[in-house]
């Protein structure tokens, strides 16, 4: 069933005041900025999020500091600012923030400035360092949101890698992408062809386009089964994860193999952030085409042209036998799919299939979460007793064809 104007905008908006954006300010963390491109008493950065802009720096002790990207004084951006001296310097008159955005010099103001200082009105944030990024809680109130210490959070650092890039349209259909397992077949062919060694069991994706999805609630979001046939007679399951409010987590393509989590996070309405963090619970990741990336706040690429010229597609590559003409990375691919669909998608005019109950769920979770914040009430998926992100696991298990995934992925 089609999607309402309405539902749309509530489910896509997030910027001036948007029930959306409220709800996530509130109850959940936002991932800022890979840990490693700060450096102590190196170049702040500008953060947007949900559509406010932050500056985020690490301070020659090593502490980070996430606040607002503007001076209190007079609105000259921090991210200017010099970073010496266990804080942030504004370039414009000099005053002086800590890493919790407090003011502690005032150096243009005659009198007492530490009395002076106290009375500076900040916006104070949780900001939080795991799983190689930077978090910012930007709620209200003295108790932070639940932090979402997924499976990767804990892991040393070559066990994981983290790379993002700003992707122009709205959060939303990123989120879609990572849950659509349906996609994977043919927007990836090509690309899944060249990466997928010998054996690899994402290769029989693309020889069975259409899995039978079942899915399962959790406390946090939901999770999916795609079934499908081996030639062997065997059925290969791949369980998937949603976890509220933007991360699909995926299986490895193989036993052993590093799991994916991607996330899509709203920069404002019409911009988000693509986040792919590859993990590895048992080995060291190695060097993967994400860990090799030379600007991991930069990357997958974008598609390298204008819309006017179908965004840079490569027709030839394609009359070669590329399934998409857009060569550089599996990223790049759903990229182009979301700059087509434009900027906000229009939900209102689609016509669904089978193979879209996972989106339809995403939509759903999304949905009542804030229909649950608008109604004044804790949102059910962001905070319950048996919420445990530590314990969520997205596995691909070969099995007999009358085994129950449920209880496969319980052993795995
Ligand atoms: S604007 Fe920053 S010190 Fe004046
Ligand atoms: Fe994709």
């Amino acid at each position: 069933m089609a999607m309402t104007r309405e539902d749309n905008e509530l489910l896509t908006r997030v910027e001036n005041g948007a029930p959306m954006g409220e709800m996530i300010r509130q109850h959940y963390w936002l991932p800022a900025i890979p840990a490693s491109k700060l450096e102590a008493g190196g170049r702040p950065y500008r953060v947007r999020l949900l559509g406010t802009n932050l500056v985020a720096f690490r301070n020659t002790a090593g502490v980070v500091g996430v606040m607002d990207e503007l001076c209190p004084h007079r609105k000259a951006s921090l991210a200017l600012g010099r970073n010496a001296d266990e804080g942030l310097r504004c370039i414009y008159h000099g005053w002086k923030l800590d890493v919790h955005g407090s003011v502690v010099e005032a150096p243009n103001h005659v009198g007492d400035q530490a009395q002076f200082c106290k009375h500076v009105r900040v916006n104070r944030y949780g900001v939080r360092e795991a799983g190689g990024i930077v978090w910012v809680w930007l709620g209200k109130g003295e108790t932070p949101a639940r932090f979402p210490d997924l499976p990767f959070i804990d892991l040393p650092d070559d066990q994981r890698s983290v790379t993002s890039v700003e992707v122009p349209t709205n959060w939303v259909q990123g989120v879609e992408a990572s849950m659509d397992s349906s996609h994977v077949g043919v927007l990836h062919e090509s690309t899944t062809q060249m990466t997928a060694g010998g054996g690899n069991q994402r290769l029989l994706m693309t020889k069975a386009l259409a899995p039978r999805l079942e899915f399962e609630d959790r406390p946090y979001g939901y999770r999916y089964a795609a079934l499908r046939p081996t030639p062997e007679g065997q059925l290969y399951a791949r369980i998937n994860n949603f976890v509220m409010p933007w991360y699909g987590i995926i299986c490895p393509p193989h036993p052993g193999g590093p799991s994916t989590v991607f996330f899509s996070t709203p920069v404002d309405d019409v911009t988000h952030r693509a986040w792919f963090v590859h993990f590895n619970t048992s080995s060291r990741l190695g060097m993967t085409i994400m860990s090799a990336s030379p600007d991991v706040w930069n990357f997958p690429p974008l598609p390298p042209g204008p819309a006017a010229d179908n965004w840079g597609q490569n027709r030839d590559l394609m009359r070669r036998g590329h399934s998409t003409g857009f060569p550089q990375h599996l990223g790049t691919e759903d990229f182009a799919m979301f700059l087509s669909q434009g900027p906000i998608v229009d939900r209102s005019d689609e016509q669904l299939c089978s193979a879209d109950g996972a989106v339809l769920r995403v939509r759903a979770a999304l949905l009542r979460t804030v229909r649950e914040y608008q109604a004044g009430k804790t949102p059910t998926l962001a905070d319950s007793p048996d919420l445990d992100y530590r314990a969520i696991r997205s596995v691909g298990i070969v099995m007999p064809p009358d085994a129950d995934w449920r209880q496969m992925a319980e052993a795995a």
